[in-house]
Formats: C-alpha cells, sequence, structure tokens
C-alpha cells in the first residue's frame, strides 16, 4: 500500500487530494495530511476520511510528500519533514525553485515543482511540471499521472514553469474577471444576470474546447465567426480599441515579473 503525505489542505491541496480520490488514483487509507494545527488536520481529515500526521513523520516512508502551503511557509515545512528524511517531495508552491527545494532538503532526496490550477478541481487543470536533479523517472512519471487525471499537464523547464504559471496557474483569476464582465454586459443589454453568467461561460468552454479538440489555430477559428462587415467583428474591433488584447498580454507579463520579484527575495 502506497503512502502520500499531504502538506497543507487548502484551496490547491484539497483540490489535488478531492481529485486523486475520486479519480481512485489514491486509496483515503493511504493519504496522511497535516494542517497547521491538529484542529484543522482534524477537521479536513474527517471531511476527505483520510489519516492525519501531524508531527510529519510520516513522510520517512512516504512514496511522497506533497507540499501545498502558501511560498512563505515552505521553508518551515521542509525544515519539519526533513528530520524524517523523506524520498521524494512535490512542490506545487509557487516561486520556491528547485534549487531551494534541494538546498533545504536532506541530500538526494527526489523534488519536483509543480504549478497546477483550481479548474483541477473539476477535472479541467492544467499543471506545469519540472524535474530536479536527482528525479528518477519513476517518479516524475508519477507527477504526470496525477496531474493528468485532473486534467492535462506538461513536462517543462523550471523558467517555463514560472511562465505558465503566469498564464495558466493564475490564469483561472483571468477568466473569472472575463466571465464577469461578459456577464455585465448581458446584464447592460437586457440579460438577466444567472443566464448571462451561464451564457458566458458556457461560451468561453465550449470556444476553449473547439482549440483543444479541432488542433486550430484560434485566429482560424476566430476568421470562421466574422463575415465581412458582420456583428462579430464590430465586437471584436470595439474591444480590441478597448486595449483588450494588449490588457491581457500585460496581465501575464505582471504576473510573472511579481513571481520572479518574489523568487529573488
Ligand atoms: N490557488 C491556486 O490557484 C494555486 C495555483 C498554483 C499554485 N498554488 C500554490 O499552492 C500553494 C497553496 O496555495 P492555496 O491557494 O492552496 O493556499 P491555501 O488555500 O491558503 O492553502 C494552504 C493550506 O496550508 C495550511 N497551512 C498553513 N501553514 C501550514 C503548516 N505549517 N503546515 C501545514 N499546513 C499549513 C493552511 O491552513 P490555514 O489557512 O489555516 O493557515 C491552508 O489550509 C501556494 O504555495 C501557491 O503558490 C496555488
Amino acid at each position: 500500500m502506497k503512502k502520500i503525505l499531504l502538506v497543507g489542505c487548502g484551496a490547491m491541496g484539497g483540490a489535488i487530494l478531492s481529485g486523486c480520490l475520486a479519480k481512485g488514483l489514491w486509496k483515503k487509507e493511504e493519504v496522511y495530511l497535516k494542517e497547521h494545527s491538529l484542529e484543522a488536520s482534524k477537521e479536513k481529515a474527517a471531511r476527505y476520511g483520510v489519516n492525519i500526521s501531524q508531527d510529519g513523520s510520516i513522510a520517512s516512508d512516504a512514496d511522497m510528500v506533497i507540499v501545498a502551503v502558501k511560498p512563505n511557509i515552505v521553508l518551515g515545512v521542509l525544515e519539519e519533514i526533513s528530520k524524517y528524511k523523506p524520498r521524494r517531495v512535490l512542490s506545487i508552491a509557487a516561486a520556491v525553485t528547485l534549487e531551494t527545494l534541494e538546498n533545504n532538503l536532506p541530500e538526494g532526496t527526489e523534488v519536483i515543482r509543480c504549478m497546477p490550477n483550481t479548474p483541477a478541481s473539476v477535472g479541467e487543470g492544467m499543471a506545469a511540471i519540472a524535474a530536479g536533479k536527482l528525479t528518477s523517472n519513476e517518479f516524475l512519471s508519477e507527477a504526470v499521472e496525477i496531474f493528468n487525471a485532473l486534467g492535462k499537464s506538461a513536462v517543462v523547464t523550471e523558467r517555463q514553469l514560472d511562465e505558465l504559471g503566469a498564464l495558466s496557474g493564475a490564469g483561472p483569476g483571468y477568466a473569472f474577471v472575463i466571465i464577469d464582465a461578459l456577464s455585465d454586459a448581458g446584464v447592460l443589454i437586457g440579460l438577466p444576470r444567472k443566464l448571462a453568467i451561464q451564457a458566458a461561460a458556457q461560451t468561453l468552454y465550449g470556444a476553449a474546447k473547439m482549440v483543444l479538440e479541432t488542433g486550430k489555430h484560434p485566429a482560424e477559428l476566430r476568421d470562421q465567426v466574422t463575415s465581412p462587415g458582420g456583428t462579430t467583428i464590430a465586437g471584436i474591433y470595439a474591444m480590441e480599441q478597448g486595449g483588450l488584447r494588449a490588457a491581457l498580454i500585460d496581465g501575464v507579463k505582471a504576473c510573472l515579473d511579481k513571481s520572479d520579484a518574489m523568487a529573488k527575495k
């Protein structure tokens, strides 16, 4: 029976846990969690039906330790679990580098960095995965298996992982703003809010599915829906005049700049 230690079971840790349990990748009895306090661990363990390892000692014979706490807490967690000489550690913390992980864990620990996103909780996540110096193919395959079960994943260089953090890691945040803005537009032109939100969300979902399933460039798909002198190109023109494309590009770049600045601290 395998053993998984999950340190931090908040938005992302919880999404990974519930997804892996739902997909049958992990059995409840195989998972141990450690939250910031015993009370919190008890509450989360009861919610998911898993075990607790409040001192983290299960790390000594766990197949994998997943570190899913906020970046500023990671070093403390690494210090705590290092006592138990973990074999394999996967961190999802933004801006905590492979080098930092390797330097703060016992020599020989296999490490992986992963940048998931919250749609993993509904099986539609996108995760970037980068391996450390000593990471075995077996550990990497296990990580890919986990994140493919929660959506899609890509094994990338560490720099690409940071770049994907700004695109897909933070991306659901951008998408929620876009859906909210489109629903505002629907309300402005006379639609009820609930219907406008459903129409905006389903339209983005459907368009995204078309890009993924047809493999066509999004510009080609856009061309197919913009007839000359038509209504859609009139809408796109107004949006471009409002700086839609540049705002999205600037937003992703600002997110990466912030993540780079945090990594330097
Ligand atoms: N959310 C995302 O979209 C996303 C995407 C990609 C990567 N990430 C990364 O995922 C990590 C977690 O983010 P999150 O959004 O899931 O944060 P979160 O919801 O705050 O979850 C962190 C969890 O860790 C717990 N915790 C705090 N100190 C702890 C300790 N010493 N030992 C064990 N558990 C402790 C927190 O408990 P309390 O809240 O009670 O303190 C909380 O339940 C971050 O490093 C972030 O960079 C997040």
